[in-house]
């Protein structure tokens, strides 16, 4: 196992984290580095990343959460996670990929309620629905939520 290091994200790391989120297709937006935690390996290589995500209805998002593909399957998504989770609010919520469901469900992360929803990720649920009805997407979009 490489000896992993996690820490606050510095000025430093932006173009690394801005890399890799365009890398694996993820939200682009709001790439703010101050928000982000990173994990190094052997010290120096960059590996994986995360924030936590404040929106204008007040509601924080789990969000950013990427892993280079050759770091992957050695629990830095985890660690990155773990971490987040330590100073999140709850409730915490998520968007993914319905693939990715069972993996935040490790977590704690259930289904969110669409009715249940702050203003933000109602919207988001809508976009997700109507680009998916229309097949701009293949795959369902999830709004995920973590209480406790
Ligand atoms: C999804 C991703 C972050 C996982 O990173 P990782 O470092 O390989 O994950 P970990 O090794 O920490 O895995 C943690 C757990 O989730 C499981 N897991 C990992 N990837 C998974 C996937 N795609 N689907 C389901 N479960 C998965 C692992 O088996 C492990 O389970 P365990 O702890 O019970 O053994 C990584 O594949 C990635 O960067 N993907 C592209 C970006 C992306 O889609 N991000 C999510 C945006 S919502």
């Amino acid at each position: 196992m490489a000896e992993l290091v996690i820490r606050q994200a510095v000025g430093a790391d932006f173009a690394a984290i801005k890399n890799l989120i365009h890398e694996v297709g993820i939200n682009p937006t709001g790439l703010d580095w101050r928000r982000f935690i990173v994990v190094e390996a052997f010290g120096r290589q960059f590996a994986g990343c995360g924030q936590l995500k404040p929106h204008s209805d007040g509601s924080i998002e789990m969000a950013s959460i990427a892993v280079l593909p050759s770091w992957r399957g050695q629990g830095i998504a985890r660690l990155i996670i773990q971490k987040l989770l330590e100073s999140a609010p709850r409730p915490l919520y998520l968007t993914c990929r319905s693939q990715l469901g069972v993996f935040y469900q490790k977590f704690g992360f259930c289904i969110a309620n669409d009715e249940q929803l702050p203003k933000y990720f109602r919207r988001i649920s809508r976009i997700g629905g109507l680009m998916n009805s229309l097949h701009v997407i293949n795959d369902k979009l999830l709004v995920m939520v973590l209480n406790q």
